[in-house]
């Protein structure tokens, strides 16, 4: 089996995970900061790459220990190096050139958004198989176009705010805690009437753009002059109208280039609502849809490991001198 280590430091999540052949996962260790940025309600980028020096090392230690493999049955070292908060992957990227350095080991950079649409291939979806990926997390909402050999084209991408920042910030306007997400989709299962309707962003726009800062602003008018609406039923409408514009632009988007199979990442996708609805609808429309269990939607270095596999095998590896990126360095293609 071939082994590869992989590190994961982009945002405010630290993680390490060993992942065998590219689908096998040995460890996969996470340490969360949520508790560190929560008074900030929002990501605070110099926390972020502090605490990812305190926690780093420990969470190796602890996926080795998971493992129960050592440094010497790894084959190669795989890393986010971009896009993200410049100060976090620097330390990612740091620890993973030590250990190459030192254990003579290949070194492979990762890129982000592509790691977390490989994570469709950690639940059962073939690397390579041509599909529609959606990428919303905190930081992206990407539609993509993944062809063969896993070459990405992005399709369609936020305007303004990603999805999993508008939870956010709803959930900031509305005093709920953060991450918004997580406390929004709990609040919603509960929820069964809201009477509320907030606008669909883009819906019948002909491209695969997104936009969620009006339907934040919306949120916002309507908690001032609608006193009869509870917080919660303000957050279940909200959480709807993300919903159906992710998923009905995905699903245009799968139309449009004439595929079978969508995957959805990123994590947003650990959003029970949004999980329903999208099988719901393939099901109905006899789609393949891949999406995998929270733990691999949210940030985590499994797929950063597996992907690092997809490419040690074709040789595509780095130099030791491999740099940090904020951006994605993504072109949007014209459909
Ligand atoms: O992918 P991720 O862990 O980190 C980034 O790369 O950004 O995504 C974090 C985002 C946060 O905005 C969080 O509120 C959102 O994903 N999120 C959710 C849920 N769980 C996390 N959004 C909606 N429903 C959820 N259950
Ligand atoms: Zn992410």
């Amino acid at each position: 089996m071939i082994n590869i280590l992989g590190i994961e430091s982009s945002c405010d999540d630290s993680s390490v995970a060993i992942v065998g052949d590219g689908v096998n996962i040995l460890g996969n260790v996470v340490a969360n900061q949520e508790a560190y940025h929560k008074k900030y309600g929002g990501i605070v980028p110099e926390i972020a790459a502090r605490k990812h020096m305190e926690h780093m090392l420990p969470v190796l230690d602890h996926c080795f220990n998971e493992s129960g493999l050592t440094i010497d049955d790894i084959d190669a070292i795989a890393v986010t190096h971009r896009p993200g908060l410049v100060g976090s992957l620097i330390v990612g990227l740091t620890v993973a050139k030590t250990l190459a350095y030192i254990h003579q080991k290949p070194l492979i950079g990762i890129h982000h958004i592509e790691a977390h649409a490989y994570a469709a291939c950690l639940a059962g979806l073939k690397y390579g198989t041509p599909h529609v990926a959606l990428v919303a997390s905190g930081g992206h909402t990407s539609l993509l176009r993944m062809s063969e050999e896993g070459r990405m084209a992005l399709i369609g991408q936020t305007l303004d705010d990603a999805a999993g920042e508008a939870f956010d910030k709803v959930s900031k306007l509305l005093g709920f805690g953060y991450p918004g997400g997580p406390v929004i989709d709990r609040m919603a299962a509960e929820c069964n009437h809201t009477g509320i309707e907030f606008p669909r962003p883009m819906l019948s726009s002909p491209d695969f753009n997104f936009s969620f800062s009006g339907l934040k602003t919306a949120v916002m008018y309507h908690r001032k002059k609608h006193s009869e609406s509870s917080s919660e039923q303000i957050a279940t409408a909200f959480q709807e109208a993300v919903v159906d514009v992710l998923v009905s632009k995905s699903l245009q988007a799968t139309q449009k280039l004439g595929l079978n199979t969508l995957s959805v990442v990123g994590g947003v996708a650990a959003n029970s609502a949004l999980r329903r609805k999208f099988k719901e609808i393939c099901d109905k429309r006899g789609l393949s849809l891949f999406i995998p269990p929270s733990r691999l939607c949210t940030d985590n270095a499994a797929m950063v490991a597996g992907l690092g596999y997809q490419k040690y095998i074709r040789n595509l590896l780095d130099p030791l001198t491999l740099g940090v990126c904020s951006h994605s360095g993504m072109i949007l293609q014209k459909m």
